[in-house]
């Protein structure tokens, strides 16, 4: 199994609850390595750059405001397989829908406010994660 690197994203709804903490606990058991981190607050024209994938679909207007709403924590993480295992440990995208014990599950409220973000394939892993981060600071 290769190691790969992976963005992870705790959402404006998790950190204003003050549930980073929590969720950084969760990311220590499942041991990934956090290879850089920042808090930032995305601007809107940011948020819509992060999501540009997204913006044809219905949600994108509340999701880019939403996620420009208040601050963030980003992360680059590593391990084997991060790409998947980060997506199994924060759950379906839809808390109602999430397994049991995962950070969606356990914290979210609803399919937009859903505490974590996740790239979900290599190619997206790339491009969210030097959006975010300079190659110095992956080292
Ligand atoms: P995320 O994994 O960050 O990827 C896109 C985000 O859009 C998703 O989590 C949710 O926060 C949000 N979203 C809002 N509505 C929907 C929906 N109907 N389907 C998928 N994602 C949604």
């Amino acid at each position: 199994m290769a190691i790969e690197k992976t963005l992870a994203i705790i959402k404006p709804d998790a950190v204003g609850r003050g549930l980073a903490g929590d969720i950084l606990k969760h990311i220590h058991e499942a041991k990934f390595k956090i290879v850089a981190v920042k808090s930032l607050r995305l601007t809107k024209s940011e948020a819509e750059g992060f999501y540009a994938v997204h913006r044809e679909r219905p949600f994108f207007k509340d999701l880019t405001e939403f996620m420009s709403s208040g601050k963030v924590v980003v992360m680059a993480l590593e391990a084997e397989n991060a790409i998947a295992r980060w997506r199994e440990t924060m759950g379906a995208t839809d808390p109602a829908k999430a397994a049991p014990g995962t950070i969606r599950k356990t914290y979210g409220t609803s399919i937009q406010n859903n505490c974590t973000h996740g790239s979900d394939a290599p190619d997206t892993a790339r491009f969210e994660i030097s959006y975010f981060f300079s190659g110095m600071e992956l080292i």
